[in-house]
């Protein structure tokens, strides 16, 4: 569903529009929707259940009438923000506009009003906004009979003044919101018809649309160049490895060079340690990483922060094949350490060690690694926090600085030196696995750690948790969450400045 916005000036009092959203809760202080007529307010007061009379109490949920005696709106939508509790009042307002776009829509209403018209309401703004773009979200492309794909307008009902600034929070949230989708696109697209050539083409695609340079290495180029992880990892596929590399801002003079890597294996079956039956078919979202990077390089190219950007994405399927890379094979990286494959699922590490070496090589001063890591991060964190980890940990502040101010949450966890020697191996430099249970999360990023240049400041994020959601849930649906892509386009941000 598109959505397209309106923007407005004026009181919800004799507003006419077929639906209109009022939010209740001020718990940061300032009213956020403004008050009815009386008459029709009072008649809202009578109905609310007693434990929602207090906004924000958090007892209540949504009350949705019909005022046919009208005061403007043929009906009415109370959305009490203390519903949403333990979160932020940004994310609640988000969750709140997404619950009013799709209401729109379960109505089969053109347009829906959203009353911002209290002062608080200019703070609300950017929020609102967010929440309607991403809430709109759908994945329908296999969907045999669609639903109808018409437009809803949102009308912001905002106080005087504010129209101007609110012309350029739309502009700059549909720019963001357009590169969640195309990430959210890329995860929920089914295995068979994203492969690694396919994604390479998307990627290029999107970078000739946005103006930025994209350059994609082959199988034999990654052959040539040393990334052997890239390549061992697909063998076994009938579809072709290759890294992704696209840079905007090359003219531009920062001091940081920024560079985003993020881990793309198109379907995971764990290769010949093939991986259990149940819930494998999720592993199509197994470049998430991958598609979080190519998103916010498109919101980036269209942003223009003033700091060079460079993205990364190594790209395999992970298949059983009867070329497929063998537990006990060895495998030389290109900075010359050797990795002892005791488990082909743990793969991930295996491309990204490539492209974490290639970071240097692009002159970047700052990396930021996003893969779908490890079943670890998510018993560790569950499904609502990715995991952080970093060398660095002013870089690591500002990664979770950033992702605090888009909601996406992230826990930085510790890179314990002990457990390094999990990955100790009998045959060659290191095994990729690691030998012990416990711990994975942490062991795969000691891993990498192998293979990041000691004069980079790097940080790395395991969204395995994240990266997918099996219910309706703020402003979300089944399936890719696009985690990722908002934290990263605010760190460029935080790093020009
Ligand atoms: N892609 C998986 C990790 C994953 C699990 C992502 C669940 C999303 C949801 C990764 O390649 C993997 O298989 N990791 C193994 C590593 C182990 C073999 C050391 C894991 O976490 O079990
Ligand atoms: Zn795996
Ligand atoms: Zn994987």
């Amino acid at each position: 569903m598109t959505v397209k916005f309106k923007v407005k000036a004026g009181k919800v009092a004799g507003h006419k529009t077929p639906l209109l959203v009022l939010f209740r809760g001020e718990a940061d202080g300032g009213k956020i929707s403004g008050d009815l007529a009386p008459a029709a307010e009072s008649r809202i007061a009578a109905l609310l259940p007693r434990e929602q009379k207090e906004p924000g109490s958090g007892g209540g949920g949504e009350l949705l009438l019909a005022l046919p005696e009208g005061d403007g709106a043929d009906r009415v939508l109370v959305l009490d923000l203390g519903q949403f509790r333990h979160m932020p009042l940004p994310e609640k307002l988000k969750t709140a506009a997404a619950r009013a776009v799709q209401a729109a829509e379960k109505l089969h209403l053109g347009a829906v009003t959203l009353a911002l018209d209290a002062p608080g309401g200019r703070e609300a703004l950017r929020s609102a906004v967010e929440g309607a773009l991403l809430g709109a979200y759908r994945f329908e492309k296999y969907k045999g009979k669609k639903k109808e794909a018409r437009p809803v307008t949102v009308e912001l009902l905002l106080e005087s003044g504010a129209q101007a600034e609110a012309k350029a929070v739309i502009a700059r949230q549909e720019k963001i919101s357009d590169a969640v989708a195309f990430a959210r696109d890329l995860v929920n697209e089914p295995p068979s018809e994203l492969v690694p050539e396919g994604l390479a083409a998307a990627a290029r695609a999107m970078a000739g649309e946005e103006g930025l340079s994209v350059e994609v290495l082959d199988e034999k180029a990654l052959v040539k160049n040393g990334y052997m992880g890239t390549y061992h990892v697909g063998r076994g596929s009938a579809h072709r490895p290759c890294m992704m590399i696209l840079r905007y801002g090359a003219r531009i003079k920062s001091p940081v060079h920024l560079v985003l890597v993020g881990k793309a294996i198109t379907f995971d079956t764990g290769g010949i340690s093939i991986k259990p039956a149940k819930d494998m078919w999720e592993m199509k979202g197994d470049m998430a990483g991958g598609a979080a990077v190519l998103g916010a390089m498109r919101a980036i190219a269209r942003l223009r922060p003033a700091v060079r950007v460079t993205a990364i994405v190594p790209s395999a399927q992970n298949m059983i094949g009867r070329n497929a890379l063998l537990p006990g094979d060895v495998i030389r990286a290109k900075n010359g350490k050797t990795v002892h494959i005791d488990n082909t699922d743990a793969e991930g590490r295996l491309i990204l060690m490539d492209a974490l070496i290639r970071a240097k090589e692009e002159g970047g001063t700052h990396v930021v690694d996003a893969a779908t890591l490890t079943g670890s991060v998510v018993r560790a964190l569950g499904t609502s926090v990715s995991g952080v980890f970093g060398t660095d940990q002013e870089l690591v502040d500002r990664v979770i600085a950033a992702g605090r101010r888009t909601g996406e949450q992230l826990w930085q966890l510790p890179l314990v030196e002990e457990y390094r020697d999990m990955l100790k191996s009998d045959i060659a430099d290191m095994d990729n696995s690691g030998r012990s249970p416990n711990a994975g999360a942490i062991v795969a990023a000691l891993f990498l750690r192998e293979f990041v240049d000691p004069s980079l400041k790097w940080a790395h994020l395991d969204i395995a948790g994240t990266f997918l959601t099996n219910k309706t849930w703020r402003y979300f649906r089944p399936g890719a969450t696009g985690f990722g892509v908002r934290t990263f386009v605010e760190l460029a941000e935080d790093l020009a400045r």
